[in-house]
């Protein structure tokens, strides 16, 4: 038997169906005896009420959306049980999406979210998405970027300052001897991707070292893997002493590609050191050197920044910058 509708119910009662839902959310407004009709009529029709369509009228619901980049990488599962712990704590749920890196992906989520009426949007995004947000906000929809600076402070944003964590790794290969340093990440399109180069430009430009880019389609351990392949295969004069990858999911991938090269050592011959201290980096084979970020942190603070802007929508929008450390593993130690 298909579930009666408010329409069945408006007909069973003599009512009209704006009466109904009258009687359904503002019983206050409504004649006694038509709440008792309506009553009678949704219990012999036993209509049940639609509580996804009651929540799109009613307003905001209690779920949280999520984007991240890539759900594989460990980095992106702390930063979502960060934000899960942090919402739940507050009575809402958080649903988690992956863009891939893939752009259209990542609008599909949007566009889903904001049909949904969800309660508010946390994404690190892929493409260029703040004009979207600005968007989804003055429709009432509020959304922070995660892991990612807004160009123009317009957007609310929980980030690590990744210049200085580019910095920090190419600064410590320095100061452990080493004078031909390769940084491996990529696509360059990757806000983070290319503030950690820009660090290392900055530290290797102060401490006299090259350094060299060596672009991977995406911030894998397969692509990773191919770089390390790649750069093994190079005379020895022409190969890099350390290399910095642009995170750890690359770093392990190069590791493996190093190591199963048997005439090359880890960090004899080639220095390592990646970014975001996943919890593989400090089991890795070589243990491998770092640039921590407060993954969990990132996410509870992204949480309640998005929490305060749906009570205050007329708040100007917030921007956390978290700063990076460097964690020193067997990878990277001196000669
Ligand atoms: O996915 C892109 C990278 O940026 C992640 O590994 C993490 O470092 C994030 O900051």
């Amino acid at each position: 038997m298909p579930t009666a509708s408010v329409r069945d119910v408006a007909l069973r009662a003599g009512v009209s169906v704006g009466t109904v839902s009258n009687v359904l959310n503002r019983p206050d407004r409504v004649s006694p005896d038509a709440v008792d009709r309506v009553q009678r009529a949704i219990d012999e029709l036993g209509y049940v009420r639609n509580d996804a369509a009651r929540q799109l009228r009613a307003g905001r619901s209690s779920t949280i959306g999520l984007v991240v980049l890539d759900v594989s990488n460990p980095f992106f599962a702390e930063v979502a049980r960060g934000a899960q712990e942090e919402a739940a704590g507050h009575g809402f749920t958080v649903v988690l999406g992956n863009s891939d890196e893939n752009d259209a992906r990542e609008d599909d989520y949007l566009d889903l979210f904001e049909k949904q009426r969800i309660h508010g949007v946390l994404i690190s995004p892929n493409g260029d998405v703040e004009e979207r947000l600005r968007r989804l906000r003055s429709r009432g929809t509020p959304a922070v970027l995660v892991d990612r600076r807004s160009e123009d402070a317009s957007v609310s944003s929980v980030a690590v300052d990744d210049i200085a964590g580019g910095r920090l790794a190419v600064e410590h290969l320095v100061q452990a001897g080493r004078r031909r340093i390769a940084y491996v990440g990529g696509p360059l399109t990757i806000r983070q991707v290319t503030d950690r180069l820009e660090g290392a430009r900055l530290a290797a430009a102060a401490g006299g070292a090259a350094l060299e880019v060596v672009e991977v389609s995406s911030l894998s351990v397969l692509e990773g893997r191919r770089a390390g392949e790649h750069l093994a295969a190079r005379p020895a004069g022409e190969r890099p002493d350390a290399i910095f990858a642009a995170n750890d999911l690359v770093a392990v991938g190069l590791l493996q590609a190093l190591v199963m090269q048997r005439s090359l050592r880890v960090p004899e011959d080639v220095a390592l050191v990646g970014y975001d201290d996943i919890d593989f980096a400090s089991t890795a084979v070589v243990p491998l050197t770092s640039i921590r970020q407060p993954s969990r942190l990132i996410g509870e603070t992204a949480v309640q920044i998005l929490l305060e802007e749906a009570e205050d929508p007329g708040r100007p929008p917030q921007e956390v910058v978290f700063q990076p450390e460097l964690i020193a593993r067997a990878s990277s130690a001196a000669r």
